[in-house]
């Protein structure tokens, strides 16, 4: 991509475009000179010629501008919602690294986000709500990426009314603010948790599913609805149906850390890491980098096609937490200390889903703790060409390298 573009030199204005803001360039020339009878005009008249011609330049100029538009010029800038998340800040640092000619916008209102994560990174951060996304005055955006939600399964549980505002009702404010500024491409993290109670495997990203837990069904009505906004107002959507996603910057204190946080956690403050189950339930884990890679292709596909186009992101790999834990120990050159608890054990945490006259089904949520996972890649490979193939070992080792200068050790 270039960083900035020639477009067009008129006769006395030339016009460049960085991504998408145009400067205009008035050329030192008099208009009036080239007239060759100059001396008949008195210097009012002169003046009067002169704006003539730069009005005239001007309409130009608008009507090109018009076109570039109506064409789709290459615009970059970008929105991310949820920012300061795992997975969000480590999308601005890779566009960073890679791709500094896109302009990032950046909101989280910090409920789980940590602004820290975002130190040294280059956008502009708003710290607000995605509910007042229309207050901020964001203008000029080709692309959202639509991160923010409430992601620990347990909080979902707890608060369906605000999981639903959160995770459907601001997905669809996105999807308004998207229409309403001209804004033609929106890239939503769904999740694989949409295959709880799926069967066969690897899971293939098919229409009728059957959710039963929260967070899974918020996505899924998310999902629903952008592809009803896409349809009605031409809209470019994708949902990722992200698997287990791992990385640098990961959350190692929220109250239910994904596992791979935890066990860092646990290695560098030395504690002993509370499991549950027998460890040997095996998911599809993808390092965060390959998701990048991912984001960036689609950020970068021209396809006006409407419709939600819904993509499974995973490795096609499966890793037990018994490997994971076996690899993380292999890395630190310590044995990680683990206490075994019964799945059950990690619903105790949240008594108030079953202190009820009718009690959330507790076979539901232990077949989650133990739940199996593998990515169908089809679609992925047809759409973007990319394999999420960086191993456990590889992605393990910069987890534990980022973690080791973060816990300072
Ligand atoms: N991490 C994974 O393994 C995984 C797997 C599947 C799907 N996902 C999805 O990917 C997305 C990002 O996940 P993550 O792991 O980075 O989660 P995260 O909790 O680290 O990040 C979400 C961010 O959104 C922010 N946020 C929440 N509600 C907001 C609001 N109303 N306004 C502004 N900001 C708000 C939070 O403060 C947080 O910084 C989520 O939508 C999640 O459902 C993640």
């Amino acid at each position: 991509m270039t960083f900035f573009n020639l477009l067009i030199a008129h006769r006395y204005i030339l016009i460049i475009a960085f991504g998408n803001e145009f400067i205009l360039i008035p050329l030192i020339i008099d208009p009036a000179s080239n007239v060759s009878n100059v001396n008949k005009y008195n210097n009012h008249q002169r003046f009067l010629y002169v704006i003539q011609k730069i009005k005239s330049d001007l309409c130009l100029i608008s009507d090109t501008l018009k076109i570039i538009q109506e064409q789709g010029f290459k615009s970059v800038k970008v929105l991310i919602t949820g920012a300061a998340g795992f997975v969000a800040s480590h999308i601005i640092e890779y566009i960073n690294r890679y791709n500094n000619e896109i302009e990032i916008i950046g909101i989280d209102n910090l409920s789980y986000g940590y602004k820290e994560r975002l130190e040294g990174l280059s956008l502009e951060f708003i710290q607000g709500d995605v509910e007042d996304i229309e207050k901020y005055n964001i203008r000029d955006v080709s692309a959202i990426i639509h991160t923010a939600a409430i992601a620990p399964l347990p909080h979902n549980e707890i608060n369906p009314t605000e999981s639903y505002k959160q995770n459907v009702v601001n997905t669809i404010r996105v999807a308004e603010f998207a229409s309403k500024i001209g804004c033609k491409k929106i890239i939503f993290l769904s999740t694989s948790a949409i295959y709880e109670n799926d069967i066969k495997f690897p899971s293939k990203e098919r229409e009728h599913l059957n959710t039963t837990l929260v967070y899974p069904t918020t996505k899924m009505c998310a999902e629903h609805a952008l592809n009803a906004y896409s349809n009605s107002y031409s809209l470019s959507t994708y949902a990722l149906r992200l698997f287990n996603l791992y990385g640098p910057r990961q959350d190692y204190f929220r109250e239910q850390p994904p596992l791979i946080g935890y066990l860092l956690r646990s290695i560098f403050n030395n504690e002993i890491a509370e499991l549950y189950s027998n460890g040997e339930q095996s998911r599809d884990y993808i390092y965060i980098d390959d998701l990048a890679k991912v984001i960036i292709n689609l950020l970068n596909k021209q396809d006006n096609k409407k419709g939600l186009k819904v993509l499974n992101v995973g490795s096609g790999l499966t890793t037990s937490v018994n490997e994971i834990i076996d690899i993380l120990s292999k890395i630190s050159g310590n044995e990680i200390r683990i206490n075994r608890n019964s799945s059950e054990k990690f619903w105790d945490n949240y008594s108030s889903l079953f202190d009820r006259d009718l009690p959330l089904n507790k076979d539901y949520i232990n077949k989650e703790v133990n739940k199996y996972s593998k990515s169908d890649n089809t679609i992925l490979h047809e759409l973007t060409g990319i394999n999420c193939n960086t191993s456990m070992e590889e992605g393990l080792k910069k987890c534990y390298d980022f973690a080791k200068k973060y816990f300072n050790k």
